[in-house]
């Protein structure tokens, strides 16, 4: 079995997984970072998102075998303690289930990066693939307003 390194949350990782093993499942089951959750398993979803060098990606459906000891993966554990995004969440109570929840959050942290004012088209836009089950868009939609601000 081939042997990986990886960069997560800052931290060098090896695992001995096969090449087509779904960066989620090294992320959870090898490292044990259980923030990142399983949805559709097809990239369709959310659920699974992560930063790779601050883009949102779809852990599900990206091999371990296309991550590069140099990239950057950032799952919900590796955001700062206290940061903008998670404290304007809390405040606005959105989670309801909560499951996608981590993923919603670091898709709203990618957008905030490249985006320090989004408008409700441009949230809507930039959220539109991590899907809620609870429906909770319009409280995501005014966490993302707070945090901007
Ligand atoms: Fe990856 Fe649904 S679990 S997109």
């Amino acid at each position: 079995m081939p042997t990986y390194q990886l960069t997560i949350n800052a931290k060098k990782h090896r695992v001995d997984v096969d090449s087509d093993t779904p960066l989620l499942w090294v992320i959870r089951d090898e490292i044990g970072y259980t923030g990142t959750k399983f949805g559709c398993g097809m990239g369709l979803c959310g659920a699974c998102t992560v930063l790779l060098n601050g883009q949102p990606i779809r852990s599900c459906s990206t091999p371990v075998s296309t991550v590069k000891l140099t990239d950057k993966v950032t799952t919900i554990e590796g955001l700062a303690a206290g940061n903008a995004v998670q404290e304007a969440w809390i405040e606005a109570q959105v989670p309801q289930c909560g499951y996608c929840q981590s993923g919603q959050i670091l898709a709203a942290s990618a957008l905030l990066a490249s985006n320090a004012n989004p408008s409700d088209e441009d949230i809507d836009n930039a959220m539109a693939g991590n899907i809620c089950r609870c429906g909770t868009y319009p409280r995501m939609r005014q966490a993302i307003h707070s945090a901007a601000a």
